[in-house]
């Protein structure tokens, strides 16, 4: 092992690819990667779209430091194919664990997924280790699968192991112990050279890039978490943010120079008190009125803009009790709520920002023009996600389809579209929300450069007149 006694892996200075596919083990593939690790291995993963939906692609990407292959169609941030540069790269691929339909997949040749294009695509010995039902594994069709993957293409099979199986049976078809298949990838690499020692022909780091302070100077506003809506003093209509995308970007928005006013309503992870502004509020009404006071300052002073960007990433209740009890409320007969709708709070500060109406807004809007983001969740189709743009009067909308898996609440990852108020579309890979958070922040800081720009081009006819 390389760690602790100082001798050499036996997998040192290899690339190993480790592809998961969607059983019920492939947690156990996060150890495998740890083992492999050990070993002296640079390991890349490639996630089937099932094996997502078990395992998130965070943990491997964190633990191997290297961006995670999930989709087949989505290029490298440098442009490169990612299943490609794997397949070219890594000393041996080891499939674990690898469900009936990806042997038969991979026994037909179909490449869907990026396990199966990868091994495809590589001339690097494949390591196989299969996990499934009892009845799945001895079926006529997985055997004859195994056997084509076996024979005809020369992969090493770990034979899964006996013992209780997800289904609450016992018998054959547990995934096979770790340290067999780290054994396994040893024996397929030995006497091999080591296929690519340049670093940058491999798949890239997942190190976050050094981004410049691109936002110094500037003061960005960003809500993050979930209200509620009292019913009584000890109930509330809440929602399932946790406020962890609008941290995400408080976060990157100071690494990146800017300072920051957080106004948080109801989050699930630490807050950056430390180095942030940090507001508090608990209602859709609290939010609205610390919101207003920072962006614009208090009435009836006129508004002034204080800000330079507004990321708006709370989950904002629509509806709150219209009238909440004083005091708590007994079981009785049941209950029915009635609801009023609560204000929108992006479109008002829209409206005072842009000068059309609103209270106190003059005529012009604020000087300088501040930059807008709204977020839409949506679920299933983001069809309405323009016409949300247009109706606020924002530069930016980032939507998403809180239902798909690894995305939305709760999740550390998030996949992403961002539209622009001229009907540009950026349709963003599963990322990570800080990674999402850097990108979409990459477009709030291109948007104040180009604002200044602007104003500065203007400054300059104006006296040249
Ligand atoms: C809870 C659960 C556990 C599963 N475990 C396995 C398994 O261990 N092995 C297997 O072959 N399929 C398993 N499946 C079925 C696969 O997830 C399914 O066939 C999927 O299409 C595999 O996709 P992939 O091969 O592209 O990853 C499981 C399904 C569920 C819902």
């Amino acid at each position: 092992m390389s760690d602790g006694d100082g001798a050499p892996g036996r997998l040192s200075g290899r690339l190993v690819a480790l592809g998961v596919t969607g059983s019920i083990a492939a947690y156990k593939a996060v150890e495998l990667l740890r083992l492999l690790t050990a070993e002296g291995a640079d390991v890349v993963v490639l996630l089937s779209a099932s094996a997502s939906r078990f395992v998130g692609a965070l943990s491997f990407a964190a633990l191997s430091r290297h961006p995670v292959e999930t989709d087949v169609l989505e290029l490298q941030a440098d442009g490169r194919i990612g299943h490609i540069v794997v397949a070219d790269s890594a000393d041996a691929i080891v499939v674990a664990p690898a469900t009936a339909h990806w042997l038969g997949a991979m026994a037909n040749g179909l490449a869907a997924d990026v396990v199966t294009a990868a091994c495809l695509a590589t001339s690097s010995p494949v390591v196989v280790a299969p996990a499934m039902d009892g009845d799945m594994w001895t079926h006529p069709a997985t055997q004859a699968n195994v056997a084509r993957l076996r024979d005809a293409f020369a992969y090493a099979i770990v034979e899964p192991d006996t013992g209780s199986l997800a289904s609450g049976q016992s018998g054959v078809g547990r995934l096979a112990e770790l340290p067999r298949i780290v054994d396994a990838v040893v024996a397929a690499v030995a006497g091999r050279p080591i296929r690519q020692p340049d670093a940058g022909a491999r798949p890239p780091l997942a190190i976050a890039p050094v981004r410049e302070e691109d936002l110094g100077g500037r003061h960005v506003v960003v809500t993050a978490g979930g209200t509620r809506e009292p019913i009584d003093p000890v109930r509330f209509i809440g929602n399932r943010s946790s406020g962890r995308m609008g941290v995400a970007l408080a976060e990157a928005a100071l690494g990146r120079g800017a300072s920051v006013t957080l106004i948080a309503a109801d989050v699930s992870v630490a807050l950056p008190v430390d180095r942030a502004r940090v507001v508090r509020v608990e209602t859709a009404d609290e939010l609205r009125s610390a919101l207003l006071e920072t962006l614009f300052g208090s009435p009836p002073a006129p508004p002034v803009a204080r800000f330079d960007a507004l990321v708006m990433a709370a989950a904002v209740a629509d509806f709150t009790p219209r009238a909440p009890a004083a005091g708590k409320l007994s079981r009785g007969e049941g209950l029915s709520l009635e609801l009023r709708p609560t204000p929108d709070i992006l479109a008002e500060v829209s409206r005072i920002a842009r000068g059309a109406g609103g209270p106190g807004s003059p005529g012009d809007g604020v000087i300088p023009r501040p930059v807008l983001v709204g977020f839409a969740a949506e679920t299933g189709s983001l069809d309405r996600a323009p016409d949300k743009l247009r109706r606020k009067g924002l530069d930016l909308l980032v939507a998403n389809d809180v239902t798909e898996a690894g995305s939305g609440f709760g999740s550390d990852t998030n996949r992403v579209v961002i539209l622009d108020a001229e009907g540009g579309r950026e349709a963003l890979p599963l990322l990570s929300k800080r990674a999402a958070a850097d990108r979409i922040l990459d477009r709030v800081a291109a948007a104040l450069d180009a604002r200044d720009a602007a104003g500065q081009t203007a400054a300059m006819q104006e006296r040249n007149a």
